[in-house]
């Protein structure tokens, strides 16, 4: 049974082809990360037109990789919600005339499901029940999901997701966008240890907050342009400054994240951990999930970075099981931007 998946919840245009739920034939991605780059964050109204201008050549390239017709396709799925409404409505307009067109099922699939759906794409005996982890530009979440796709979701955040922390703390740090892989690579040049900033752990529960994190690095940074009036952001001794500050920020956000986490599966007695969002792509948050969940003797699961970011294939493999159940969507279906994982 071949799926093909579209993903038009953000900033990036995907579709993937994917067999019996697991094997990908295609994960065709285009970005209009360039087109925003300009104002350091996502600006609705131009992803929606970039999915307009891009979705064809999408499909076509995805047709041509996995090497299927169109009418070899079983099934339409596609990204319902949560994310902005018209990149939304876009990708989902574009679902239900292929659906109609091909006369297929179409399955309206939940973003955060297809994240986490993206572990069991890559390790074929995982199994819910499972502590599931999202972190993205748009979301940090933390649930227990279950059998049938079914999620409890624990916590989270109250303000920032964390990929929008790190966004922002780039943006503040003359990095360019998206700031996240920026951060990553900058903070091999510095040391987490530079600046010890806060990390909003204590309180007991699973919810999130970045916003005092951010609120430091904001101080920091005007206390370090203070201190060095003259130095331009290309001064070598500048730029070492900028690689601390960003490993500081980097290191707390991990920390943040991994104690959570591991609580949620302390808490739980669940013993595995299904990371997914584009932000499971940073070096330092795999590095130390790793160390952890060998040290209590957790399996985590961190697909590889092309599951990881937003893409098609993800949105196909979660929809599988849904289409066995006979989860068909009709074709009033509507996009759901504030979607939640139920
Ligand atoms: O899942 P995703 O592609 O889109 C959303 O659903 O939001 O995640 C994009 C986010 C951006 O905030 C980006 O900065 C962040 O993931 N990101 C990273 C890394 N790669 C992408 N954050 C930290 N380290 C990375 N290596
Ligand atoms: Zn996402």
């Amino acid at each position: 049974m071949r799926v093909l998946g579209i993903e038009t919840s953000c900033d990036e245009t995907g579709i993937g082809i994917v067999e019996d739920g697991r094997r990908v034939l295609a994960n065709v991605v285009a970005s209009s990360q360039q087109v925003h780059r300009p104002y350091g964050g996502v600006v609705p109204e131009l992803a929606a037109r970039a999915h307009v201008e891009v979705l064809w050549s999408v499909l076509e390239d995805a047709l041509a990789e996995a090497g299927v017709a169109l009418a070899e396709l079983d099934a339409i799925a596609v990204t319902r919600g949560p994310g902005l409404p018209g990149a939304l409505l876009v990708g989902l307009a574009f679902a239900k005339g292929l659906a109609l067109g091909l006369d297929r099922p179409l399955i309206g699939v939940d973003h955060l499901a297809a994240h986490l759906h993206a572990g069991e794409m890559v390790e074929p005996d995982l199994a819910p029940p499972y502590v599931g982890l999202v972190v993205s530009g748009g979301h940090t979440l933390l649930c227990v999901a279950h059998a049938d796709q079914r999620f409890e979701v624990l916590g989270e955040t109250q303000d920032d997701a964390v990929g929008e922390a790190f966004d922002k703390v780039a943006r503040l740090l003359g990095l360019g966008y998206p700031g996240g892989p920026e951060i990553d690579r900058l903070s091999d040049e510095g040391s987490p240890q530079a600046i010890a900033f806060p990390r909003q752990t204590a309180h007991e529960g699973f919810s999130f907050s970045f916003s005092g994190l951010k609120t430091a690095v904001v101080h920091q940074v005007r206390k370090s342009s203070r201190s060095l009036p003259d130095a331009s952001p290309q001064e070598a001794p500048d730029r070492r400054h900028v690689a601390d500050i960003a490993a500081s920020f980097q290191e707390a956000a991990v920390d943040i994240v991994v104690a959570k986490a591991l609580r949620a599966c302390q808490r739980t007695g669940i013993g595995t951990l299904v990371v997914g969002g584009g932000v499971a792509a940073n070096r330092r948050l795999k590095e130390r999930l790793m160390q952890e969940g060998a040290s209590r003797r957790l399996r985590i699961v961190v697909p590889p970075g092309r599951l990881c970011v937003d893409n098609g294939a993800m949105v196909a493999g979660v929809a599988y099981p849904m289409l066995q159940r006979g989860e068909v969507a009709p074709l009033s279906v509507n996009a759901d931007p504030r979607l939640h994982l139920t």
